[in-house]
């Protein structure tokens, strides 16, 4: 949500600063602006609307002359996209401007505070009240300033702050919200993603709450909350910076879908170890597992999705109850988890804030908490007991594709490694599992062969208005996986039903020429499909079947038949889910939505 870049060095940093924005734009898109310190005082740029405009707009930087700066990408909550309100925002004597990723929560107090004081403010952001709030506090000390300020800020922020009468530093602060400081040789830098500053350095280190950088081209210092210095170890970013580049392709999300056959290889192939999987947890004991009496999944969006395929396969491995969670939900439930409690977390991003705080809660009533993670080092990854990431690389696109993939690796080997644990899972199923995860990146290679087959029907069912996803079992956790596809980039009603639903209402809204895309590929019940298939094919609608090769009796029923590698039952979700990306991808590219930015959508949803 959101993103911030900032640079210190010799070189000009208009320039920098732009660039790194594009590789952030997936985080936001609404509105753009950056602020350099030139000429003892802070030149502010900012555009509504994409990336491109800023940088038309200053000639790709070349209009501002500074080697100091700090930059933004909007996600607009407090205030529409607007000129006014995107970032960096300035205090209304100059002094101080602001770049600021997170929610103040108190900002209406702190407004009317601060104009009792005289102080006017001019846009609808919570982020201006924070650099009036630093000019307030400021007595020539932007160090102190910074402090005192902190102290009347409820909320979370990742802050990176110009001083007018500092032109050679920027100071950064978070709360709840990530911040990485790189390092370079005679330059330094700020980023809310590494992969906005990967291309300088790979030399990292993330802020830890309480904390502030001061960073200059020759140094960066860090204090802790009571002003001490504070040694940070320096991490090597090993991703490969190329990995973050479309290269050639359209999209990313057309990259990262054809990425998956080697992101699930990169992430099984570490834990399988002898021929028995192990998931390298540090601190959850294998007695721990076995004094487990239930587990809870919990997670947002795509992650959670994870979690509704997991359920039945944790249950068959575990032999003990599962829950799926919404995190924005969890917290306010009051949860029934305590320590014989085993919560799963899932995150690509590992900063969604409802998936932290859901997290803090199960932990506060004495879960044990393994997390499955992309991005390494993240708040998420940070605050769990033990994690376990997903090895998908950068995943740009704002659709998850590579890391869902991923996910669902992770989640079928920890099923597998709890229940052997529990010996509720047998050794031959270990050995079916493993044989079926090597095999898995060559038959997703082949699902993802059929491409041309799933643009083809994409073609035919474009322009639909409404879309329904139908399933049972698993089946229909991939159908809610499916149908957030598509109507998060193409912008088309779609809604997932387990099928067995439909006909307690949903069937209702079945008319001549509706397209339901029915699932099929689950075994047990396909034949319940085939009835519900024939029940919205006689009020009209236009099916597409996704069924597993062999099933001919399908076609018998379905308008088209995307047919899937036969495969086993445990990882089958992997191949099932490749059309259902690839029809959601061709949908949306044949109507020409921004597929790696839908609209209102972020990345990284930092805010509750
Ligand atoms: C956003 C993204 C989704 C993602 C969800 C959870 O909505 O657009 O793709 O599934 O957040 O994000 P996380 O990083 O926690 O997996």
């Amino acid at each position: 949500m959101c993103g911030i870049v900032g640079f210190a060095g010799v070189r000009q940093a208009a320039p920098i600063l732009l660039e790194g924005l594009k590789r952030l734009e997936y985080r936001g898109y609404d509105s753009a602006g950056l602020a350099v310190q030139s000429d003892g005082k802070i030149v502010v740029s900012k555009a509504r609307g994409r990336l491109s405009a800023l940088c038309k707009l200053t000639h790709d930087g070349a209009d501002i002359d500074g080697t100091v700066g700090i930059g933004h990408t909007r996600w607009a909550t407090h205030g529409e996209p607007s000129y006014i309100n995107s970032h960096p925002h300035m205090s209304h004597d100059g002094a101080v401007c602001v770049v600021h990723n997170g929610i103040i929560e108190n900002y209406l107090a702190l407004r009317a505070f601060l104009e009792a004081q005289g102080y006017e403010f001019v846009s609808d952001t919570d982020t201006e009240i924070i650099s009036q709030l630093l000019a307030y506090c400021y007595e020539g000390d932007p160090v102190e300033a910074v402090k005192r300020a902190r102290g009347y800020l409820e909320g979370s922020y990742a802050l990176g702050i110009l001083f007018r009468d500092r032109p050679e530093a920027i100071y950064a602060v978070s709360k709840d919200n990530p911040l990485i400081v790189g390092l370079g040789e005679g330059e330094n830098y700020m980023a809310s993603d590494v992969t906005a500053i990967l291309k300088h350095t790979r030399r990292v280190f993330r802020l830890n709450e309480g904390e502030m950088a001061v960073i200059t081209k020759d140094c960066v210092s860090v204090t802790d909350e009571y002003g001490m210095g504070v040694d940070k170890t320096v991490t090597e970013v090993t991703w490969d910076a190329d990995a973050a580049e479309k290269g050639g392709y359209e999209h990313f999300m057309i990259k990262e879908i054809l990425e998956q056959p080697e992101v699930i290889q990169k992430t099984a192939n570490p834990r399988i170890v002898d021929g028995r999987i192990d998931m390298g947890l540090k601190r959850i004991t294998r007695e721990d597992l076995r004094g487990v009496d239930n587990i809870c999944i919990v997670a947002c969006g795509s992650a959670y999705h994870v979690g509704c395929v997991a359920k039945p396969i944790l249950k068959r491995l575990c032999r003990l109850p599962v829950s799926v969670e919404l995190a924005s939900e969890f917290k306010y439930a009051d949860p029934l988890v305590d320590a014989r409690t085993l919560v799963i977390v899932i995150s690509q991003s590992g900063e969604t804030i409802d998936t932290y705080h859901a997290l803090k809660e199960a932990a506060a009533r004495g879960a044990r908490i393994v997390s499955v993670v992309n991005v390494v080092g993240s708040t998420i990854a940070a605050a769990s007991e033990d994690v376990i990431y997903t090895w998908a690389g950068p995943e740009i696109a704002v659709a998850t594709t590579k890391a869902y993939s991923a996910q669902l690796i992770v989640l079928y080997m920890l099923a597998m490694y709890i229940g052997r644990i529990r010996e509720t899972a047998t050794r031959e199923q270990e050995r079916e599992l493993i044989a079926e995860l090597n095999a898995l990146p060559a038959a997703v290679a082949r699902a993802l062969n059929d491409k041309e087959g799933v643009q083809y029907l994409a073609s035919l069912y474009y322009s639909s208005k409404d879309v329904f996803f139908i399933g049972r079992n698993i089946d229909y956790a991939l159908a809610l996986e499916g149908s957030l596809k598509l109507k998060e980039i193409s912008y088309i009603h779609s809604e997932a039903y387990a099928a067995g639903e439909l006909k307690h209402g949903t069937i209702s809204l079945v008319e001549q020429g509706t397209l339901v895309i029915a699932l099929c590929t689950y075994a047990p019940l396909k034949d319940k499909l085939v009835s519900n298939i024939k029940e919205v094919k006689s009020r009209g609608a236009n099916v597409i079947a996704l069924a597993n090769e062999g099933d001919e009796d399908i076609a018998q029923v379905a308008d088209h038949v995307i047919y899937i590698p036969r495969w086993g039952q445990t990882t089958m979700p992997s191949l099932a889910i490749i059309p259902l990306q690839l029809f959601a991808y061709y949908v949306a590219s044949l109507k020409g939505c921004d597929v790696d930015k839908p609209r209102n959508l972020a990345k990284s949803v930092t805010v509750e």
